[in-house]
């Protein structure tokens, strides 16, 4: 027998929705979660691109150990996974030749 559960999701808090850009697109996402996070809700699952070949890469662990999701963050490269979100947040992909 399946019970059904009342739906609860209106009753969810949600931080507030931050506008933040990747590779010069504007993104919104929800203050303080991960970049990863936002990025892939808007359908961006393409992070980077391998250094061998150029073949695209994205986010795999999703707990900081793989580094398939960085990302260049004001110049530094950085786990999208673990990166929180902030308004006005610049985040470009991490291209075959750049970054090693
Ligand atoms: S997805 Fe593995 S480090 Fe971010």
């Amino acid at each position: 027998m399946i019970r059904l559960v009342p739906n609860q999701s209106d009753s969810i808090q949600r931080a507030p929705l931050v506008d933040f850009t990747f590779n010069g697109r504007i993104i919104s996402g929800h203050m303080g979660e991960a970049v990863f996070t936002a990025l892939t809700r808007a359908g961006v699952l393409h992070l980077r691109d391998a250094p061998a070949d150029g073949a695209p890469r994205g986010a795999f662990c999703c707990m900081g150990l793989c580094q398939e999701c960085v990302v260049e963050i004001a110049g530094n490269s950085v786990e999208s996974c673990r990166q929180p979100l902030s308004e006005g947040l610049a985040v470009l992909s991490v291209t075959r030749g750049k970054h090693g």
